[in-house]
This record gives structure tokens, C-alpha cells and sequence, in this order.
């Protein structure tokens, strides 16, 4: 059984429905813990599945990489075996990424290496393109990127807002780091091996 840690920051709709997955008996992860930057919205579903969970508030430290430390020692206490970044909004230090990298992923709104940052959905619009896409990818030092797991497209339809597209996004985001979930879990997807052939 992959034991996984899922770190947010908002309201966890990617979480849940990795909460939902595991509590499948046949599912071959659990979520040991979920952790957060601020008093996230996203606690309640941890809660409703009675997983445990931690906050490392952001702004009460005076730089990233202290603010990334106390991240890491409580990862230490969990000890999962994956840690998953499902809508962390911040950028983790160095450090923490080289110590956990390959075994820490993120989902990503747009079809990377198309739109990366903290504004994939919006950039997407404001390029006019007709699709774009949703992604899992392994967290190295880079802004979104890492190696490819999975990748979708998503159309843009006309009329589509920022809300309207990223609601249209987000299912596709589950569905994708929910299998990769399964398949790192099962060994289907060997993540270290994923890392050292990836092109740079
Ligand atoms: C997702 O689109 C994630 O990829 C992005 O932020 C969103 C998080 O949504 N970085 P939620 O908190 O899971 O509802």
C-alpha cells in the first residue's frame, strides 16, 4: 500500500476525489496526511476522511527555505513514500524538492510545457488557443518542469471564463493523478526511472 501526502493550498477538489479514490479497498494508495501553506478550505475533506493533517503557515517565516524546513520535518514525521502537490500555491525551496524529487508530484492546469506558473488557465485564454490541457508531472527545481506523467487535452469553448475553463480542467487533473497514483503504487510507473531517462 503507497502511503501518500497531499499538500494544498485552496479548496482541495483534487484532494477529495484522491481521498474518494483510496478509501476504495482496492485502491493501492492512502492518503496518510495533508498539509497545507494556510488555513486551506481543503482541510474539510481531510477531515471528513479522518486523515490527519498539518499547516506550515507561509507567512510566519522569514524565508522560503525556513518555511521549507519546518514542511520537511513534518513530512519526516509521516514518512509518506509520495508526496503529491495538488494546487500548492508556492514554489518549494531547493532543497526540500532535491530530497524528495522523484517521489513528489504536481497537477498542473494547462498542457505543460504550454503554460506553466501560477496562472496556467488564464494565460491559456489570454493566448486565444482553441485547447489546452491538464498535466502530472514530477516537481524538479524548474516552474512546472519536470518530467511528463500524463497529459490531457481540454477544449476552450467560446464564452469561457477563467472559472468556466479551469472547472472544465480540473475533472481531467483528477482523473490523471488519480492513475498515476495507481500505477507508481501498483509499479506500473517506475518515478526514478521516469526521472534519470527524461530529456533535460
Ligand atoms: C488545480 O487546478 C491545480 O492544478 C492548481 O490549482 C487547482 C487546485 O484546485 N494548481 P483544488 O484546490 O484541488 O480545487
Amino acid at each position: 500500500m503507497l502511503t501518500v501526502a497531499v499538500l494544498i493550498s485552496g479548496t482541495g477538489s483534487n484532494l477529495r476525489a484522491l481521498l474518494e479514490a483510496a478509501a476504495d479497498p482496492g485502491f493501492p494508495a492512502r492518503v496518510v496526511v495533508v498539509g497545507a501553506d494556510r488555513q486551506a478550505e481543503g482541510f474539510a475533506h481531510a477531515e471528513e476522511y479522518g486523515t490527519p493533517t498539518f499547516m506550515v503557515p507561509y507567512a510566519q517565516f522569514d524565508s522560503r527555505q525556513e518555511w521549507g524546513a519546518q514542511l520537511g520535518e513534518q513530512l519526516a514525521v509521516w514518512r509518506p513514500e509520495l508526496v503529491v502537490l495538488s494546487g500548492l500555491m508556492r514554489l518549494l525551496p531547493p532543497n526540500l524538492v532535491d530530497e524528495w524529487s522523484p517521489r513528489i508530484l504536481n497537477t498542473h492546469p494547462a498542457y505543460l510545457p504550454e503554460f506553466p506558473g501560477a496562472h496556467g488557465v488564464r494565460d491559456a485564454l489570454a493566448a486565444g488557443v482553441a485547447q489546452t490541457g491538464a498535466s502530472v508531472i514530477i516537481v524538479d527545481n524548474g516552474v512546472d518542469s519536470g518530467p511528463i506523467l500524463a497529459q490531457e487535452r481540454v477544449p476552450v469553448l467560446p464564452g469561457d471564463d477563467e472559472h468556466t475553463l479551469h472547472e472544465r480542467i480540473k475533472p481531467v487533473e483528477r482523473r490523471l493523478i488519480i492513475d498515476v497514483v495507481r500505477r507508481v503504487a501498483t509499479g506500473e510507473l517506475d518515478l526514478a526511472h521516469v526521472a534519470a531517462t527524461a530529456t533535460p
